[in-house]
């Protein structure tokens, strides 16, 4: 029996800003941003979104009744978390409409939290195949206005459901980790913007790329060639293709450009989106998955990395008619008709305090008991947390 990915939702905020203004605003080449870092846009995310509203509109996009009925565990990946106590998975079970006899837990280890959500809950569907899990990845990337790390910010949640015999991919047993207690990246409890030394982080995540591919080539005796794609957590786009150019010359040449080829299909949307952390790695995967020409059977290589520092390398298969199920539509339809807005107003949008308690909070009584509402938008339902 196989076990892996049935389902992918994606959600992140409609407005988004153009990098080649951000750049002419901050007096830097454009060149940097579009071609040195290697992106395009980033989703602003407002004060109207937290990580839990936007994991329950993510999710909402793939759930039905049947898997409504057979999810019995939630597995939040995040660190951007809305309590330092109650897990933000619990409030999905309400407002997903799910089982209340259902298992709800928060994951912290940086943009690794999804990754560790995905790999327990396949050991967990593989003990009890006919359960499925909630796995979420959401987040919002913050470090400052005209700081180094401002053109990498972003945020969205991807939501995955996990169950025997996946529609999507099915993900091998063997997997390599490391772990190291490094200071690349950190968020202190009572601050919203992360501490970040980019540079120092770049080295370790290639670092922890190297060791854990090179590890699990030797436990498997699979080779590059094996792969038909590698796919990265993305905290912005240059960085996944540093890492795929530390291995490429293991492959001749004709394969190093298919390999290049799929890298530009992985890294499509995070371009248009920014670094969602946790939902960084299964955005360019479904980026790839939506945009790929490969295959029944493909075997796809996963790099998770998540700072101060977790790195996992693992990999799974293609499954028959696996683009049926990836609502491709939709991702278009939305890239093309979110709403661009000036920097100014992203600096607005960007300097709104958070509300510090019930008073702040400008819709009574659901929100004061910390429930969420529904607001209609446009054909679409969304969940707001306050106005
Ligand atoms: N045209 C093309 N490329 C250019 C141009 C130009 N005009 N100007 C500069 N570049 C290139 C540089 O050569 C460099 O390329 P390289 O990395 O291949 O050498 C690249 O643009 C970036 O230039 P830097 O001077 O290194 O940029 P800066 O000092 O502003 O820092 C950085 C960039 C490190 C990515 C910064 O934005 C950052 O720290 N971001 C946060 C990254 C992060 O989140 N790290 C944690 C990872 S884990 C996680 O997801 C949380």
């Amino acid at each position: 029996m196989s076990v892996g990915i049935s389902k992918i939702g994606f959600f992140a905020p409609d407005e988004y800003i153009s990098l080649a203004e951000l750049a002419e605003q901050r007096g830097v080449e454009p060149g940097k941003y579009l071609i040195g870092i290697g992106q395009e846009r980033q989703a602003v995310i407002p004060l109207s979104q937290d990580v839990v509203s936007m994991a329950a509109n993510a999710a909402k996009t793939i759930l039905d009744d049947e898997d409504r009925s057979s999810i019995d565990m939630i597995l939040f990946g995040t660190e951007t978390g809305v309590d330092n106590s109650k897990s933000a998975a619990i409030y999905l079970q309400q407002l997903l409409h799910l089982n209340s006899n259902i298992r709800t837990v928060e994951l912290k280890q940086a943009c690794y939290g999804a990754t560790a959500g995905l790999l327990l809950a396949k050991d967990y569907v593989t003990l009890h195949p006919d359960k499925k899990v909630l796995v979420i990845g959401a987040d919002i990337a913050r470090y400052g206005l005209n700081t180094a790390g401002e053109v990498t910010q972003g945020g969205g949640a991807i939501a995955m459901i996990v169950s025997a015999n996946p529609q999507i991919l099915a993900i091998e047993d063997q997997t390599v980790h490391l772990s190291e207690d490094i200071m690349d990246f950190w968020r202190p409890l009572d601050r919203r913007e992360a501490i970040v030394d980019g540079k120092y982080s770049t080295e370790v995540y290639l670092r922890f790329f190297q060791t854990v591919f090179e590890e699990y080539k030797t436990k498997t005796s699979l080779k590059l060639n094996d792969f038909g794609a590698l796919v990265f957590h993305l905290p912005f786009t240059k960085m996944g293709l540093k890492a795929l150019k530390l291995v490429l010359n293991q492959v001749d040449e004709e394969n190093q450009e298919k390999l290049l080829s799929e890298f530009e299909n992985s890294r499509r949307y995070n371009r248009q989106v920014g670094n969602l952390y946790t939902g960084s790695l299964y955005l360019s995967l479904l980026s790839l998955l939506d945009n790929t020409k490969l295959s029944e059977g493909a075997r796809i290589g996963l790099f998770s990395y998540g700072s101060g520092a977790e790195g996992e390398f693992y990999s799974g298969l293609l499954q028959k008619n696996y683009k049926n199920h990836l609502n491709i539509a939709r991702m278009t339809e939305w890239l093309e008709q979110r709403k661009k807005i000036s920097i100014a107003q992203y600096e607005e949008v960007f300097n709104q305090a958070l509300p510090k308690g019930e008073e702040d909070f400008n819709i009574e009584s659901n929100v004061k008991k910390g429930q969420f509402y529904f607001a209609g938008l446009k054909d679409q339902k969304r969940i707001y947390r306050a106005k």
